[in-house]
Formats: structure tokens, C-alpha cells, sequence
């Protein structure tokens, strides 16, 4: 009792997180990090300290997850998602069903309600936006952002889809209404069905292997024939085409099933 398997097998009974899912050096420091910032002697008594009082055991979520995220991440290839990626998408049915999961403070999904709305109004009506951890999903669900995490979009959309609110901004309604915010563990819940785009960037990154690789099947299933998942900038799915994906730009991949791939650039509109 008390090793790191007790405990991450402890913590899934009562929690249903799978820490072993993650990889465990970085888990183990942010663990005994909180730990010691509780005053928690070993696992059993975190396990115990957790287990009896909720507002410490969404702490010690919030702690274990990495929400760090910001509007228009990599702008590059935001571009290509406008550009190409998105009108290929509506060549073929709208309104695109679309997922961001893993997306912590909901920076990924308003971003792209705001180039949805902007360049391609009524096209998506509705964007799923998922994450583990309650507490982000929260901060998400409320639209308040400090101004660095803003500096990726246009002065012209901070003018027409935010408001001052404190010492930040917050995202008009209108925006706000497109995201549903729902928890969701990418490793233990089922994946929504018939997507047209996923995104899960900056997740995986944190996944052993194996976790990574039944995160990713799990969107080969969720997405419709042709639909796409676009992954972070330091992310690439190996043996897409073991999965069934295929590249479709750098970050971007489609599910296979959709006939030839377009060639050269799409039109936007
Ligand atoms: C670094 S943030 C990425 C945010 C956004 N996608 C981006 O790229 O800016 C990673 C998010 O993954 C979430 N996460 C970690 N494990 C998860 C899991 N098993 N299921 C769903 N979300 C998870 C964390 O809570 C965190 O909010």
C-alpha cells in the first residue's frame, strides 16, 4: 500500500480519472508538488485527504491538468483550417458538427465560433467542447479572458464579439451560445458520434502511448467518412493510416472512406 500503482489505482476507483493513462514522471512531479503544498505525508493520506473534502479533490484535478491555452493557437494554422480545411468540409454538408476536446479554459472553441461566425455564418451552429477537468470547463462556460491570451485575434472581432468586463474581456453571447461545454475523459468516455472536425490539440502530448493511440481511434469512430481532426503543433499521429487517417495538411488529418483528397486550394465561403 502506498505505492504509485496503489495509488493511481485507488484514485480510479473513486475518482474514475486514469492517471496511468499519462506519463508518469511529469504525473509524479505534479502529484508530490500538491502534496506537498497540502501537507500530505504519502498517497494514502492524499487519497483520504481528497476523498473527504470535494473543493480540494477539484484542486487537485485542476493541478494534475494542464489548462495553459490561448486564442487562435499557432495562428498558421488557423489559416489553414479557414483556407482549406473548412470549406473542403462544407463542400460536402452543412451544418458541420464540430468537437474541441481537451479544451481546458475554452479558448480553442470560442476561437472557432469566431472564425465560423465571421466567414462563414450559419455553417455551425453548434460546437462541442469538452475537457475533464470541471473547474476549466467553468472558467470556460463564463467567457472572461485576461488580454494576453487574446493578442491572436483581430482587432475588428475584440471589437464586435467582446466586452470590457474588469480587468479583461468577455465573449459576447452570441459567440458564447454557439459552445456547449460538457466533461468528458477522452480515456474513459465514449466519443460523440458523426463529427466533421475534431480538434484535440495540446492534449495528448501528456498520454502514454498506448493512451494516445485509443484517443485516436476513438476519433477515427467519431468522425464521419472524410471528416477531419486537427491536432497540436508539436503533435503527429504515427501509423495514421493504421488508424484509418489519412494527411491531409501539416496537423491535419481526414478520415479515410471520402473518396480522392481535393487537390491545390479550396475557395473559402
Ligand atoms: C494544454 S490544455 C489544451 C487546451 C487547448 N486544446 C489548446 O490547445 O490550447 C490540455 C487540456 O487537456 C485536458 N485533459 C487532460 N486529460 C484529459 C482527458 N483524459 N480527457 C479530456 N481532457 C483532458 C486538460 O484538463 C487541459 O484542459
Amino acid at each position: 500500500m502506498g505505492s504509485w500503482e496503489w495509488f493511481v489505482s485507488a484514485f480510479r476507483q473513486r475518482s474514475g480519472m486514469d492517471l496511468s493513462a499519462y506519463k508518469r514522471p511529469q504525473m509524479e512531479r505534479r502529484i508530490q508538488s500538491f502534496m506537498a503544498g497540502v501537507g500530505a505525508a504519502d498517497f494514502p493520506q492524499l487519497v483520504r485527504m481528497v476523498e473527504a473534502d470535494r473543493e480540494l479533490y477539484r484542486r487537485f484535478v485542476d493541478h494534475l491538468t494542464i489548462n495553459v491555452s490561448e486564442f487562435f493557437r499557432n495562428p498558421q494554422h488557423w489559416e489553414v483550417l479557414r483556407e482549406r480545411v473548412i470549406p473542403m468540409l462544407l463542400a460536402r454538408r452543412r451544418p458541420l458538427q464540430v468537437w474541441s476536446a481537451g479544451c481546458s479554459t475554452g479558448e480553442e472553441p470560442y476561437s472557432l465560433a469566431l472564425l465560423m461566425r465571421e466567414y462563414f455564418p450559419g455553417a455551425c451552429e453548434r460546437i462541442l467542447a469538452t475537457d475533464i477537468d470541471a473547474e476549466a470547463l467553468e472558467r470556460a462556460a463564463a467567457g472572461r479572458y485576461r488580454e494576453r491570451v487574446l493578442e491572436q485575434v483581430p482587432r475588428a472581432m475584440l471589437e464586435r464579439y467582446f466586452q470590457r468586463d474588469g480587468a479583461g474581456l468577455r465573449v459576447n453571447d452570441s459567440i458564447r451560445s454557439m459552445v456547449r461545454f460538457q466533461r468528458h475523459d477522452l480515456v474513459r468516455d465514449p466519443p460523440p458520434p458523426a463529427m466533421d472536425l475534431i480538434l484535440c490539440r495540446n492534449v495528448v502530448i501528456y498520454f502514454t502511448e498506448s493512451a494516445r493511440e485509443h484517443v485516436y481511434r476513438g476519433f477515427v469512430r467519431a468522425l464521419r467518412p472524410g471528416g477531419v481532426l486537427f491536432v497540436g503543433s508539436t503533435e503527429q499521429v504515427f501509423q495514421a493510416a493504421e488508424l484509418g487517417l489519412e494527411h491531409l495538411d501539416t496537423f491535419f488529418y481526414r478520415a479515410v472512406g471520402a473518396g480522392p483528397l481535393p487537390h491545390g486550394g479550396c475557395s473559402a465561403g
